[in-house]
């Protein structure tokens, strides 16, 4: 079995963020997102990995490299423009060729791996196996309607009137047949060709689609709200581990990561929490659910609830909460006159003083 990760398409939601970089290498804890889905692929046996890059090609060959420090080999494959996500199959068609896959959408992080959700495949190996989880804004997902025997009846992509609150999970397992599907279908709505709309032409051929539900947690990390919140589910399961410095003014209480060439002078980190290497944390507080990235320097700041990319420097902020730092952003006060709050922030920037 195959993987086809899907790793392109513009990040609309995560903006300003991704105006320049790929909304699947947002850290989670301080590890790209896309990193859990190939890391869960590696754990379930499936090493042959397509990646769909698009405008951001660039940043995910350079994260990602050959694969082999995630114990997989990648095959980048280059779709021209983000036409949708059966589109992507298709682009993909030469690397698939006749085998079975595992699709993974690349801003999807799911609870506890597919381990098991590859082997009830493999056990049946229907057309297509899906995952739904129950979720309160079902209009944002592909929606599944399922029959009084649990079989899925019909799915529909973000209806504005949900026949159901069961989303469909971007992991799927497929046959070879969803190609031949893929084919037949018109762009949706919103000009793309849907996977969901793929899938509905295999219900509609009378071949058989099997869905499960995820137990666990699943995050599709969209938007800020929900990348904290990953952060913070991820960060509850963190054990801590102190490979930098920390100084005897420094406090490190609960569950703390301090990577390699990071420094805590006179400061105090409130676990759940990392910090990233080589960054500097002088007369700092760094409270839970909090991942700090690289090469960052906090001065005299007080920081809770919030991811902060590599290379920022924030300096006399007595609170910063909910937040998302992209990388090398600076925050610091300035003595010149007039006293007054001076930005320079990209576009969608969104400031809460
Ligand atoms: O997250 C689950 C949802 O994912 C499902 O419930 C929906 O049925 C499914 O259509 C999909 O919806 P989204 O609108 O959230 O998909 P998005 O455009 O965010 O794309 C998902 C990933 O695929 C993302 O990492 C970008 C990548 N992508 C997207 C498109 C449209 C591509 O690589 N190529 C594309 O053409």
């Amino acid at each position: 079995m195959k993987a086809l990760v899907l790793a392109g398409g513009a990040g609309t939601r995560l903006r300003p963020i991704t105006h320049t970089s790929a909304k699947q290498l947002v850290p989670v804890a301080n590890t790209p997102i896309l990193f859990y889905g190939l890391g869960q692929l590696r754990d379930a046996g499936i090493t042959d990995v397509g990646i769909i890059v698009g405008d951001t090609a660039a940043e995910i060959e350079s994260a990602v490299g050959d694969g082999s420090a995630l114990g997989i080999t990648a095959t980048y494959i280059q779709q021209e423009q983000p036409l949708g996500l059966a589109h992507a199959v298709l682009t993909a068609a030469d690397f698939l060729g006749d085998d079975d896959f595992a699709m993974f959408l690349g801003d999807n992080l799911i609870e506890g791996g597919i381990g098991h959700l590859v082997e009830a495949f493999n056990r049946d190996r229907p057309s297509a196996q899906l995952l739904l989880k129950q979720v309160p804004d079902p209009q944002r997902f592909g929606v599944a309607v399922l029959g009084d025997d649990g079989r899925i009846e019909r799915l529909v992509e973000k209806p504005k009137d949900p026949p159901s609150d069961l989303a469909l999970v971007g992991v799927y397992l497929f046959t070879p047949a969803i190609l031949d599907a893929a084919r037949r279908i018109e762009p949706s709505w919103r000009g793309e060709l849907e996977i969901t709309d793929a899938i509905q032409r295999l219900l509609d051929d009378g071949a058989t689609v099997r869905a499960s539900t995820v137990d666990g947690w699943w995050l599709d990390t969209g938007k800020k709200d929900e990348l904290l919140e990953a952060n913070r589910i991820v960060l509850g399961g963190l054990t801590g581990r102190v490979d930098g410095e920390v100084d005897d003014a420094s406090e490190v209480i609960g569950a703390v990561v301090v990577e390699p060439g990071a420094r805590l002078l006179g400061s105090r980190v409130r676990g759940p929490a990392v910090i990233g290497a080589d960054t500097v944390l002088e007369d700092a507080y760094v409270g839970p659910f909090t991942s700090i990235g690289a090469g960052c320097h906090l001065t005299r700041t007080e920081i809770e609830y919030s991811v902060v990319m590599a290379g920022c420097e924030v300096a006399d902020i007595p609170r910063i909460e909910g937040s998302l730092l992209g990388r090398e952003v600076t925050i610091r006060p300035t003595d010149r006159r007039p006293a007054a709050y001076k930005f320079l922030l990209g576009d969608h920037s969104q400031v809460e003083i």
